[in-house]
C-alpha cells in the first residue's frame, strides 16, 4: 500500500510542477507568477481544494502525444475567499504556452457546470496562449462550450476574469462575457487580432502594449474594470471585489455588522456645494462622505469618468453607486459614460445588490460626434437598465437634474424608491440660460436693453425653477434633505428597503438597445 501513496505523492509532485521548473524560471522572468502562485495568493490559506489534477490531453498530432503534461495547462477547483467559497481556473502557461486543448477546456467547464449547480461565483485567471493550435478545430470547439457556459452562467452566479498574461483572438471573448475584467499593467494583453495582423491588415504599427494593455482597456476601449500595476494587487482588489458581491442570483449582498448609534451626520457635506452652479466639485468627496469608513471600490475608474461607478456600503449593506461627476465635463451623460453606467446598473440588479444615485447632471453630451456615433443608442441603454431595475434604488440630486438626464437617473418616474434632493437641487428640462433664450426670444429680441432683459428673465427663471421645491410639491423628490443628512436618510431609506418586492411582467428576455 505504502508504494501506492507514493506513487500519490509523486504525481501530485509532477503536477505541481506545470511545464516544469525551467518554464517556471522563465515565467518568473517575464515577472509572472505560476497559477498556483496566483491561486494560493488570491484563496483563504489552505482552503484551495483542487479536482482534475492528472488530466492530460488525448492528441496524437504534430508531437503532442510526446508532451503530455498533468493538468494541461490549467489548474481548477474551489476555494474561499475571505471564508465564502468560489469556483476557480488559472491557467497555467508553463505548460504549452497555456494553450487551450479539448481537455483544458473540460476542466474549465467542469468547475463551471459545478459552480452552477452549487451556486458560487466563477474567477478565471487567464494567461494563454489561446487556442491549442496543433488540436486545430477540436480546441475551437472547446472555447465555443466555455462561452455558451459563460453566457448561462450570466446572471446566475458572479463572473470574473482577471488577465494576467496573453488573452488574443477569439480567446478575448470569454472574458468579455464575464461580469468584471482586470488586467496588469505590462504583462497581460487582449486584442482580438495582434500586433502583426494589425500592420498587414491596416498598415499601422503599433505595440503589444499599446494595441491591447491594460493602460488602453482601460483609459480608451473600457474593456478593463480595474488595472493595476502588479499581480499582487489585482489579486487583493479582487479579493475586495469578492467581499460586495453575492455568490448568485438568489443570494442576498454581504451585509458586515454596523453600529447603529454612529453620528450619522456629516455636517462637512453642507459646506461642499460651490455657490456658483457652474464651478464644478469632486464626487468623490460626497462618497467619502457618505459611504461607511469612506470605503469604494470603484469600477471602470478611468474610463468616461464624467461618471462614478463602483462599491460601497451604507448601514453594513453594500450598494452599487452610480454618481454622475461634475468635476469631468460637468457630468454630462455621453455614449461611454452610458454603456459605463448601463452594464454595472445592470449588474447590480440581476444579483440584488440595491442602487445608490448621486445626482448633478446637465444632460446629454450635444454634438456631432455623440449623435453619429449612437448616443441615442446607447443614452437609452442607461434608461432601460435603470427603468428594468427592480433593487431598492436611491436617488439624491446634489445639484444639475435637467432635461432627459433627470427622467434616466433613476427619477421617481422609473421606480426610484426614495428620491431625496439637496436645497442647492436645479431640477428642470434645461439650465437657466438655454431655457429663457427659448422661450423669450421675442421678448429679448424686441427689449431696449437685451441684456437687462435676459438678466431680468433670466432671475425669474432661476427663482422659479432651479431649485427642488416644484419636484417635491408633485412628489418627484420625496424629501429635500440638507446634505449634512444625506448618510442618515439613506442608511434609513436602505433598511426600510430590506423587504422591497417587485418584479417586470413575465418574459422570454428584454431586448435592450444594444
Ligand atoms: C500551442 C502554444 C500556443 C498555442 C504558445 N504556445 N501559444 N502552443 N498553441 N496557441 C507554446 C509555444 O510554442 C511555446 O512552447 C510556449 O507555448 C511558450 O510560448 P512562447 O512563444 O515561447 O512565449 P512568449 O514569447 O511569451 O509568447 C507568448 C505568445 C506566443 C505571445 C502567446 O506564444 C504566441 O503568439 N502564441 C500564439 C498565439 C496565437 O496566435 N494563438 C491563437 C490565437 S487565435 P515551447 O514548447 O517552445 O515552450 C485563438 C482562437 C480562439 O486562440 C478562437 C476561439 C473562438
Amino acid at each position: 500500500m505504502e508504494n501506492k501513496y507514493l506513487k500519490l505523492d509523486q504525481l501530485r509532485e509532477e503536477a505541481k510542477l506545470g511545464g516544469g521548473s525551467d518554464k517556471i524560471v522563465s515565467q518568473h522572468a517575464k515577472g509572472k507568477l505560476t497559477a498556483r502562485e496566483r491561486i494560493s495568493l488570491l484563496v483563504d490559506e489552505g482552503s484551495f481544494q483542487e479536482i482534475d489534477m492528472f488530466v492530460k490531453h488525448r492528441s496524437t498530432d504534430f508531437g503532442l502525444e510526446q508532451q503530455k503534461f498533468l493538468g494541461d495547462g490549467v489548474v481548477t477547483g474551489f476555494a474561499r475567499i475571505n471564508k465564502r467559497p468560489v469556483a476557480i481556473f488559472s491557467q497555467d502557461f508553463t505548460v504549452l504556452g497555456g494553450s487551450l486543448s479539448e481537455a483544458h477546456a473540460e476542466k474549465i467547464c467542469k468547475i463551471m457546470d459545478t459552480a452552477l449547480k452549487i451556486g458560487v461565483p466563477v474567477i478565471g485567471l487567464n494567461d494563454s496562449g489561446g487556442a491549442r493550435i496543433q488540436e486545430g478545430v477540436v480546441s475551437l470547439g472547446g472555447y465555443a462550450d466555455i462561452f455558451l457556459k459563460n453566457t448561462l452562467a450570466s446572471g446566475v452566479v458572479p463572473q470574473i476574469s482577471a488577465i494576467l498574461g496573453p488573452c488574443a483572438g477569439g480567446a478575448v471573448y470569454s472574458p468579455a462575457i464575464t461580469d468584471f475584467i482586470f488586467m496588469v499593467r505590462n504583462t497581460s494583453h487582449m486584442f482580438v487580432t495582434g500586433p502583426n495582423v494589425v500592420k498587414t491588415v491596416t498598415h499601422e504599427e503599433v505595440s503589444f502594449e499599446d494595441l491591447g494593455g491594460a493602460e488602453t482597456h482601460s483609459v480608451k476601449s473600457g474593456v478593463a474594470h480595474f488595472s493595476f500595476d502588479s499581480e499582487l494587487e489585482v489579486l487583493d482588489n479582487l479579493r475586495k471585489l469578492i467581499d460586495f458581491l453575492p455568490l448568485n442570483w438568489k443570494d442576498t449582498p454581504p451585509e458586515v455588522n454596523f453600529d447603529f448609534s454612529e453620528d450619522l451626520l456629516r455636517p462637512e457635506l453642507d459646506t461642499l456645494m460651490p455657490d456658483n452652479p457652474n464651478k464644478p466639485y469632486d464626487m468623490h468627496n460626497v462618497l467619502k462622505q457618505i459611504l461607511d469608513s469612506g470605503d469604494f471600490l470603484e469600477v471602470h475608474k478611468h474610463y468616461a469618468q464624467n461618471l462614478i461607478v463602483g462599491f460601497g456600503r451604507v448601514g453594513g449593506m453594500p450598494v452599487g453607486v452610480v454618481a454622475n461627476q461634475p468635476a469631468i465635463l460637468a457630468g454630462v451623460l455621453d455614449i461611454n459614460a452610458s454603456v459605463k453606467g448601463a452594464r454595472f446598473v445592470r449588474f447590480c440588479d440581476a444579483f440584488n445588490i440595491p442602487l445608490l444615485v448621486m445626482e448633478d447632471v446637465p444632460g446629454f453630451l450635444p454634438g456631432t460626434a455623440q449623435e453619429w456615433n449612437g448616443i441615442i443608442r446607447h443614452g437609452s441603454k442607461l434608461l432601460f437598465a435603470f427603468c428594468e431595475a427592480t433593487v431598492p434604488k436611491v436617488t439624491v440630486i446634489t445639484r444639475k437634474a435637467y432635461g432627459g438626464a433627470y427622467d434616466v437617473m433613476n427619477s421617481k418616474h422609473v421606480r426610484g424608491d426614495f428620491n431625496f434632493a439637496w436645497p442647492s437641487a436645479e431640477i428642470a428640462v434645461m439650465g437657466p440660460k438655454g431655457a429663457v433664450e427659448i422661450i423669450f426670444k421675442k421678448e429679448i429680441a424686441s427689449a431696449e436693453n437685451h441684456e437687462e432683459k435676459l438678466n431680468q428673465l433670466l432671475n425669474d427663471y432661476i427663482d422659479k425653477f432651479a431649485n427642488p421645491y416644484i419636484a417635491a410639491e408633485r412628489g418627484y423628490v420625496d424629501e429635500v434633505i440638507k446634505p449634512s443628512e444625506t448618510r442618515q436618510k439613506i442608511i434609513g431609506a436602505f433598511q426600510l428597503l430590506k423587504t422591497k418586492v417587485d418584479n417586470n411582467p413575465k418574459k422570454k428576455h428584454c431586448n435592450i438597445p444594444l
